[in-house]
């Protein structure tokens, strides 16, 4: 009964940013700038410039190292945070319970959607229903939640009868700059952490979260809090990978910090929304 409190307040937070007015979106509108969408978890490939080294996109900026994790530390980082083209709202259960999430389905989506099959959306759509159709590996947990009701439940399921907490990336100015450097104005808070999931929202017609997550001392949890140089304050969650040896070698990460898998840990702020649970 006491998860049960706990969680409702949880979202208590999170309905700051999910608003229940209208049932599905206006992804017209709102759907415009899914080329440059990068918040699926999917690898990109990187640009090459004329000499073919990689040129790293700016959004590639969440990446850093755990000596990095010091008040007066500067760095260049990009906080996502396009809200014109994310679905700012999870569906209820019924609601998602409607509409089939499998990519099996996906021209009956598109159709559904009105997205045209060559169109972005359709791509999009189709990324993300693979990326959570994939299997998890080795003591992962891998999930994707399209309602609150079926984040609480599987968050729920994770944690068993232990109370998780929850943080979240928050920019406290109205005046954000998508990419710009950063200075740590408090030392990093490390929180205790023995069991983590991360939720990303993916890009789909409505919100839908990309959860992964594992049991064990292997993700180091921090809330930290950013100046930017435009004045801006940011209030982020960051995650330490400590172990990258399972990793890909061709992982961003490694190209933004250099390294390979299992070379050393690899930390990354949290875009906008997304949140982290642990306990
Ligand atoms: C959706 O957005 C378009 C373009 O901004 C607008 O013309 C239309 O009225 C919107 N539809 C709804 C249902 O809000
Ligand atoms: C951004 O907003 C903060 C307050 O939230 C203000 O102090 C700062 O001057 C603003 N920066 C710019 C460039 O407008
Ligand atoms: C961050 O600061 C460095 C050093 O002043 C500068 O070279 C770089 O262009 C800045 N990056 C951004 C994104 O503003």
């Amino acid at each position: 009964m006491a998860f049960a409190s706990f969680i409702l307040f949880a979202l208590l937070l999170l309905q700051v940013f999910i608003y229940q007015s209208s049932f599905l979106f206006n992804f017209t509108s709102k759907w415009t700038a899914l080329e440059n969408d990068h918040k699926t978890v999917v690898t990109p490939k990187p640009k090459e410039d004329q000499d073919g080294h990689p040129s790293l996109d700016p959004s590639l900026n969440v990446f850093f190292k755990v000596t990095d994790l010091h008040i007066g530390k500067t760095m260049p980082i990009y906080f996502a945070s396009d809200r014109d083209s994310t679905p700012t709202r999870l569906l209820s259960r019924s609601e998602a319970d409607s509409i089939p999430f499998s990519s099996s389905k996906l021209p009956y989506l598109l159709e559904f959607f009105s997205f045209s099959n060559t169109s972005p959306q359709a791509r999009a759509m189709e990324t993300t229903l693979k990326q959570c159709e994939l299997k998890p590996t080795g003591g992962e947990v891998k999930f994707c939640v399209t309602s609150l009701e079926s984040m609480l439940d599987m968050t729920r399921h994770f944690f068993g009868t232990v109370k998780p907490k929850v943080l979240t990336t928050k920019i406290l100015s109205s005046n954000h700059t998508l990419f710009q450097n950063y200075t740590f104005v408090e030392r990093p808070l490390e929180m205790h952490a023995s069991k983590v999931v991360a939720c990303h929202t993916m890009a789909y017609p409505y919100l839908v979260y990309y959860c992964h997550g594992h049991k064990g001392h292997l993700t180091r949890v921090f809330k930290i809090a950013l100046f930017g140089e435009n004045k801006e304050r940011v209030e982020a969650a960051a995650v330490c990978h400590m172990d990258t040896s399972t990793w890909d070698g061709d992982h961003v990460a490694f190209r933004v910090l250099g390294g390979h898998p299992g070379s050393s840990p690899v930390c990354h702020v949290l875009p906008v929304d997304n949140v982290v649970w642990f306990a």
